[in-house]
């Protein structure tokens, strides 16, 4: 079965397509353009896919979402009720989830250069700080010293694993910036050991992103219990808890193919046990960070489109009303997505357009020969698969005001962020 759109799409054999039985042409007048949808529904599958199977195979869990994919206090409320906690990675974003619904507890707190401020923050709520170098240690005791607190951590170690994907967005390579050489482990835990004011809750890695192959994940299992086990022989430790980051894949065309989040699960949760087992070390509390696998699929994009100009025997475009600002993944990445025209889902896709977006550079080309049926001035675009890393990394390009993102439940719509005005473009401007 296609994951390629959202649980709640539905189109007639005569009408626009629906999201969550409202038509999107209908939200796309409403909420103006363009506009960032979620799909309540494939929020709730996507979060209910991790934690059942966990639930069935692995009970001692927490599944915590990797806001960076995309964070705001209505979206982690809905999280909040699936049951799942957040990882955060800067000091907006920890802001942002101590206001949310998500318990502190179930807050853990990345990044490879923390400043004081933000780990003060951290260390006053009690939020779990993945540590990333040695000097951030050193100033994660210092602050809990003067605070007179317990900082809560984990080691966040290199993997040393190469995961098939896109080269900016690997992590877990060797010379990559994040995390902690597997030579210093035995020496740092040692350290930690002797200072009441750190306790050390256990080891995480993360392997890399948009992964469609299950044995990068099953050899981070293995790696990650094999230090575990160093550290209870040598340290005399037993590890609570292990987290092995996120990086599941999902489906942007028809061209992908990425495992169920269930087969990830059962797979990874197997190894796991078995290498406890063989390892002779207690199973720990897992912890999994998937950002994109929850919130991906569950987002779409409608655009209005402006023009349609056709350079004849060369090319046709269409003109959308956002671009690279709401999007830069296809310019970043070269990502691909699935284009449909909203208000003509059962005609046949007869012509090939090239999608141009608004702004002032000509690589601003969300996808070049898209099938599509005839599109006329006025047709609603839509986008799919476009819930992670859009919004989150969508800039004021051209000061484009950003577009607002809502969600849809049984046949009802609410904002999640507000459309930003041109005053508010203005609100930092000092004359
Ligand atoms: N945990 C850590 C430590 C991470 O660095 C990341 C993503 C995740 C979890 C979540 O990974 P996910 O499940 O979403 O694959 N901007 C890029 C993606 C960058 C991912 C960075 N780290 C993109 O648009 O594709």
């Amino acid at each position: 079965m296609s994951t390629l759109y959202p649980v709640s799409l539905t189109t007639s054999p005569e009408g626009p397509m629906c999201l969550a039985d409202i038509p999107l042409p209908k939200l796309a007048a409403k909420y103006g353009t363009p506009l960032y949808v979620m799909d309540r529904e494939t929020l709730a599958k996507n979060c209910r896919d991790y934690t059942q199977a966990l639930a069935k195979f692995y009970p001692n869990s927490l599944v915590v979402f990797a806001g960076k994919a995309n964070l705001n206090l209505g979206l982690l409320n809905i999280l909040a009720q699936e049951h799942l906690g957040v990882d955060v990675v800067s000091g907006g974003e920890l802001f942002t989830a101590l206001r949310s619904k998500i318990p502190a507890q179930h807050v853990l707190f990345h990044g490879n250069n923390k400043s004081s401020s933000e780990l003060e923050m951290a260390i006053r709520h009690g939020i779990r700080i993945m540590v990333d170098h040695e000097e951030e240690l050193v100033q994660i005791l210092g602050l809990a010293k003067t605070l007179e607190k317990t900082a809560q951590i984990m080691l966040r170690l290199k993997p040393e694993i190469e995961a098939h994907t896109h080269d900016y967005i690997k992590t877990g390579h060797i010379d990559s910036k994040f995390g902690l050489d597997k030579r210093d482990l035995i020496r740092l835990v040692n350290w930690i050991k002797s200072e009441p004011s750190l306790h050390l809750k256990g080891l995480h890695s993360h392997i890399g992103s948009q992964i469609f192959d299950l044995e990068p994940f099953e050899d981070l299992a293995q790696i990650m219990t094999q230090h575990m086990a160093t550290v209870k022989a040598e340290c005399e430790i037993e590890l609570e808890e292990l987290n092995l980051g996120g990086g599941i894949g999902i489906q942007y065309t028809t061209q992908d193919d990425p495992p169920s989040i269930g087969l990830y699960i059962e797979k990874l949760t197997t190894k796991l046990k078995a290498c406890c087992a063989e390892l002779g070390i207690a199973q720990p509390r897992l912890i999994l960070e998937p950002g994109r696998s929850i919130v991906g699929t569950a987002g779409v994009t409608l655009y209005s489109v402006g023009a349609v100009k056709s350079i004849p025997g060369i090319k046709d475009y269409v003109f959308v009303d956002g671009g690279m600002a709401d999007n830069p993944r296809p310019m970043m990445y070269q990502a691909q997505y699935t284009f449909s025209v909203a208000d003509k889902p059962h005609e046949t896709p007869s012509r090939i357009y090239t999608i141009a977006g608004k702004y002032c550079e000509s690589g601003d080309i969300l996808a070049k020969d898209v099938k599509l049926p005839e599109v006329n001035v006025g047709d609603t675009l839509v986008v799919f698969d476009t819930g992670a890393y859009n919004y989150s990394m969508a800039s004021h390009y051209n000061r484009s005001a950003k577009p607002a993102m809502i969600v849809v439940e049984n046949g009802q719509d609410r904002v999640l962020v507000r459309r930003e005005t041109y005053e508010d473009l203005l609100r930092y401007d000092e004359e």
